[in-house]
This record gives C-alpha cells, structure tokens and sequence, in this order.
C-alpha cells in the first residue's frame, strides 16, 4: 500500500515552498520596522498551555486539538482508556495557534521583566486543527504572527493593526478588496456584565436558537455572535452590543485606537458583532477578510489584545496583542488576483562535461563557483552533450560552462550564453570573476 499524507496536509515543494519562503521574506522585512525579531516555540506544548490560554470551552481546545502521547505514555492511555493518570507534563498536543505557545516561552524565558519595555517577536510556522477540511480549511496550515507583550498603550495597538495591513499590501493584495473589521471585547470591568446581559437575551430567544447556542449561553455565550447557523445569527443581530456596555477606560482606549488607525489612513469597518473565537482576548480585537473569489474561508487573518493571557500561563500581569494570518487563506487571495507570490525558479551556471575524461574538472569547476556564491548544478548521470544541454534548460539554467579536452589543455572553458546560445572562451583561472559580473543578482546566492 502506498501511504498518502494526512487529510488536511500538503507536502510543501516547488513553486508552493518558494511563495511560503517569499511571504515569510517580506514579513521579516516589514515587521523588522516596527521592531519585532523572530521566535520558534515548539510544535507541541503541554495541553494545559492552550486549555488555560485559548479557553475551556472554545472549539479550538473543545473539538480541533489533536492529542500527542510518546510510546510508554500511549500504551498507558490505550490501556487505561484515558490520560488521567498521565501527569500534566505528559499530557501534550500539537499547538492550534501561536499565541498561548509564544506567551508560555514569554513566562519562562522572563521576555518582559518586571518594568521592562515591550517585547516584540513574530513567528512563521504550522499550527494544527483537527477541523472539517475544506477549500482554505486545513487541519495543518502555516501561520504567520505577531505578538507584542508589556504595554497597553493603544497606539501598540494601532501599530500593530497598521504594520498587518503594510504586510497585505507589501504581498501585493489589492488593498480595495480587503476588509479590516475592528470590535473592542472589554475587560473584566465591563465584560462580565455584557455577557450576562447577552446570555440573558439568548435566554430569552431561547425557541430561535439552536442547541448548540443555548449550550453557550452559559459558558460562553459571546460565541453564539459566531454561529455559523443563519436563524442564530438573524436573532443575535438584535442582541445588545458591547460597545454600549464598555467602560469608561475601554471606551477610551477604543476611540483612540481608531483615532490612530484614523491618522494612519487605514481604512477599517466597526463591527460589534465581532468576538473571535478565542477566549483570552480583551479590548481590542480585529480580522481581515478578503473579499470576492475566495469562497467561505475568507478570514486571511486576526488578532486582538489579551492583557490577560500571561496571568492565565502563570505569569505577572503583562497586557499583550498581536495577530496571526494564514499562509494557504492568503495564497487563495493572490491566486485570485492573478498574483505570483513564488516566481520563476531560480537560475543558474550549469558546468557541462564535452568529454568523460573531464569529469574531475567539472567537479572541480562546481566546487570553485558554489564557493564564489554561485548556484551551480552539473550533471551525474553520463549524459550526452545535447542532453546536458537539455537538462540545463530544466534547471532554468542562464549560462553553460562547456569544459572538453581542448580547451582544457588551453586552459580555457566555453561559456555559452542559454537564451542567445552564444559561446566564448574564457580563461579557467577568470572563471568565477567573469560570471559574476555577468549573472543576474538571484543566481548569488
Ligand atoms: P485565528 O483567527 O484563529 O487567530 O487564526 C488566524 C488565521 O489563521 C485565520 O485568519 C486564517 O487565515 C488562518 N487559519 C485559521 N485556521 C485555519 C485552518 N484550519 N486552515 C487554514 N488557515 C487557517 C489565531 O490563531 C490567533 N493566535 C491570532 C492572534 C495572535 N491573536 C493574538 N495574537
């Protein structure tokens, strides 16, 4: 039997890895302005990290998380029938987002000592979820993030939303058919109250809700806000708003915000239905969506504040925000727009053997060019001439180095141009001097 990946992956190669290689590029490239260095927490964490971070109750930790147990461990719970006798250590799954993860490391590592300024710190990597796989819905997709953690400055916040938006404009999205929605969640002050208020209204349409949504009504009733059923969503448009029940502190925050993001001239849509699906955010949040051609996984990224999160991993009070986006969501977008994220395959000198008993010169001659910073390919398999020629073509080869027996007891070799297939002897020993001046600045690796 031939083993095929698993439902929801993709085996990254090619053209797809270059355009996953080019986003990350330009993401280290915008966010270094804004201050932020790159971090790699690792692929798996202690269940409790996301149970206490993203919420109890969420979907995320609910239903999405895929478990991880280590040989003895497995054969214990496979046994036993349940991991309750596994210690809290033992107890591990692949991370679904990048936030509880990074503020775990946060705690641990002491990013943000007691005073000190804000850490910023950004991360590429694949996040997990065991959800139904759909067009743009993988159970392992690529995340990009940003998080900022010691300040509750709003203008961290409008820095944050700004530096999101130069990212999607940086990847060449047409800005016009991107939507930014922005909402404020509150904060212990004023949120308990509002959710009471929502419950009680759930309540109270308790005949036009679907189970699910009267399940929440008591352990998160935001969530119905999100309910993918349209009867649900119809009533919850009547519901209250938190923007009416913020206090006078969030209230502030919020409108200067969007004085900044005002001031920026980033465009935005208030939306107070607007909740996310994670449970440790606080005041601001946001999602970017974009418009037409993608279908229903339109949501290319979001974030928001979570002033509260490293309390929750067992940290000092330190408010927090950043945001994450989706490589595969993003790569439906450029697609759509007819946008090449990856481009052509590299090129590069492609060293030809004329004759067998040049063979260690080309050796040699790849082994000189690789270390003068060329890319250089050669070939292994005793082809004729014409095929090696072929095979360069392949490679998308610019240049070929054609090395025979008379021209090596000239000390020369034929460089031939692959586009013009114009040839010129040149010196060995000016070899690497004369091909970098001539290749094209990707071929320097
Ligand atoms: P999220 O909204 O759950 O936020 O995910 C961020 C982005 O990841 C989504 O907008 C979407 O583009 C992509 N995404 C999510 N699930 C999938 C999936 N199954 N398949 C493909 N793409 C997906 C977070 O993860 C938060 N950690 C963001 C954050 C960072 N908040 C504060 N800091």
């Amino acid at each position: 039997m031939q083993a095929k990946k698993p439902e929801g992956t993709e085996d990254l190669f090619g053209a797809r890895m270059r355009a996953w290689e080019a986003m990350q590029a330009i993401a280290r490239r915008i966010f270094s302005r804004y201050g932020f260095d790159a971090i790699e927490t690792p692929t798996m964490e202690q269940v409790d990290v996301f149970v206490h971070g993203i919420g109890q109750s969420t979907d995320v930790v609910r239903k999405e998380m895929f478990r991880v147990f280590s040989g003895a461990n497995f054969a214990n719970v496979l046994e036993s029938g349940t991991e309750k006798g596994l210690k809290p250590s033992k107890r591990l799954a692949l991370r679904p987002e990048g936030t509880a993860g990074f503020v775990r490391a946060a705690v641990e590592n002491t990013f943000v000592p007691q005073g000190g300024a804000p850490v910023k710190m950004w991360y590429a990597a694949p996040m997990f979820r065991g959800e139904r796989v759909q067009k743009g819905r993988l159970r392992q997709f690529h995340q990009i993030g940003a998080e900022v953690l010691g300040a509750s400055d709003s203008a961290l916040d409008a820095e944050v939303i700004i530096m999101l938006m130069d990212f999607y404009a940086a990847l060449g999205l047409d800005m016009t058919r991107v939507r930014l929605r922005i909402n404020s969640m509150g904060d212990p002050a004023c949120r308990p109250a509002y959710r009471e208020q929502v419950r009680q209204f759930i309540l109270d349409h308790a005949d036009q809700m679907c189970d699910e949504c009267l399940i929440r009504a008591d352990i998160n009733p935001l969530r119905a806000f999100d309910c993918k059923n349209d009867a649900c969503r119809v009533v919850m448009e009547d519901a209250p708003k938190i923007v009416d029940a913020l206090c006078d502190e969030c209230a502030a925050h919020y409108a200067k915000v969007k004085q900044y993001l005002d001031e920026a001239g980033v465009a935005y849509e208030e939306d107070p239905t607007l909740v996310r699906g994670l449970d440790y955010y606080t005041r601001t949040v946001f999602e970017v969506e974009a418009l037409g051609g993608v279908g229903s996984q339109s949501a290319i990224g979001g974030g928001g504040r979570y002033d509260g999160l490293m309390e929750l991993e067992g940290g000092k009070p330190t408010p927090g925000i950043g945001f994450a986006v989706g490589f595969e969501r993003i790569m439906l977008v450029l697609e759509d727009q007819g946008i090449d994220l990856a481009g052509p395959a590299p090129s590069c000198i492609y060293v030809a053997c004329a004759d067998p008993s040049c063979r260690d010169a080309v050796f040699a001659t790849c082994l000189e060019l690789r270390r003068a910073g060329l890319r250089t390919e050669a070939d292994y398999q005793g082809r004729s001439l014409k095929s090696q020629f072929k095979q360069a073509d392949k490679h998308s080869a610019s240049t070929c180095v054609v090395i025979g027996p008379d021209e090596l007891a000239q000390g020369t070799v034929t460089v031939r141009d692959m586009k013009t297939h114009e040839q010129e002897p040149v010196a060995t020993g000016d070899l690497a001097s004369y091909l970098l001046a001539r290749v094209a600045p990707g071929e320097t690796l």
